[in-house]
């Protein structure tokens, strides 16, 4: 199997690479800090991978770079696109949301356009977008990354709605994460069930390899998603 990680540098990225590595796959590995895939994370590796440079910030390179990696790969099975930035703004400072919104969306949805239209052209694929627990929710402090992620989950549903209406041979999978303790996560001292990131990395292969439709890190999750469904949003609010 052949796949690509987007945002293979550190945290969940990385550890997945690590454990679709051992499964066996052939990855190419995309992010900022090639340093980091290049020095860190490839010497680690047992089976053979590739590293490229990709900012979402900039969708046009980041497209050619996928191809490049696809075409190292000789060929693409999985994409997970992995990246994401947080950001608690309580100044709700334009420019950081802006940031946000370009990584978290703009950036996610040229990707996961490309791998589609790559997928539909070569009659199967499968793609795995990272969004967060956090897309179920609002939050005072951290509203542009909550909605960004909200995004993601809203997004990958309607394109597997679409998959399956039209017959397409392609799968989807939302990963949603609740607590994982990364680069990112790292500093928050308001965590709990904080899931460490080879357990998620673990949980995420092997909801990847059974085609699950969401993956909820940890397990336990699912019963926080499932009640919050329940949950009238005035309750909800009034909760928060
Ligand atoms: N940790 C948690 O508790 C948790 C919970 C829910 C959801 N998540 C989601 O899980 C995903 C991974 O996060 P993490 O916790 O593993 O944090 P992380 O270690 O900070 O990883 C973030 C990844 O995104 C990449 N990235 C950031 N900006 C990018 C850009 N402009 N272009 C391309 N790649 C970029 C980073 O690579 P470079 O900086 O090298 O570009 C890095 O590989 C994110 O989408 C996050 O929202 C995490």
């Amino acid at each position: 199997m052949k796949a690509v990680i987007i945002g293979a540098s550190s945290g969940i990225g990385a550890a997945l690479a690590e454990e679709l590595s051992r499964r066996g796959y052939v990855l190419g590995l995309a992010a900022r800090r090639t340093d980091m895939i290049m020095n860190e994370l490839q010497p680690k590796l047992p089976s053979p991978s590739f590293a490229a440079f990709m900012d979402l910030l900039d969708i046009e390179s980041s497209i050619e770079a996928l191809h490049d990696l696809i075409g190292r790969l000789e060929g693409i099975d999985l994409l997970v696109i992995n990246s994401g930035v947080s950001g608690r703004s309580p100044g709700m400072e334009r420019e950081a949301t802006e940031n946000l919104i370009r990584i978290n969306v703009l950036g996610f949805a040229g990707m996961l356009h490309e791998a589609y239209r790559i997928f539909q052209k070569q009659g199967h694929g499968h793609i795995v977008g990272v969004s967060s627990i956090a897309s179920l929710l609002p939050h005072p402090n951290g509203s542009a990354y909550n909605a960004s992620k909200a995004f993601v989950s809203n997004y990958l549903d309607s394109i597997r709605l679409r998959i399956r209406r039209r017959g397409e041979n392609i799968s989807v999978t939302d990963v949603l994460p609740g607590y994982v303790l990364t680069p990112m996560t790292e500093e928050n001292k308001r965590m709990f069930w904080v899931a460490d990131v080879e357990k998620a990395a673990r949980q995420i292969a092997d909801d990847i390899e059974k085609k699950r439709a969401v993956s909820y890190v940890s397990r336990r999750w699912r019963l926080v998603a499932w009640l919050l469904s329940l949950m009238p949003r005035g309750i909800l609010n009034k909760i928060l």
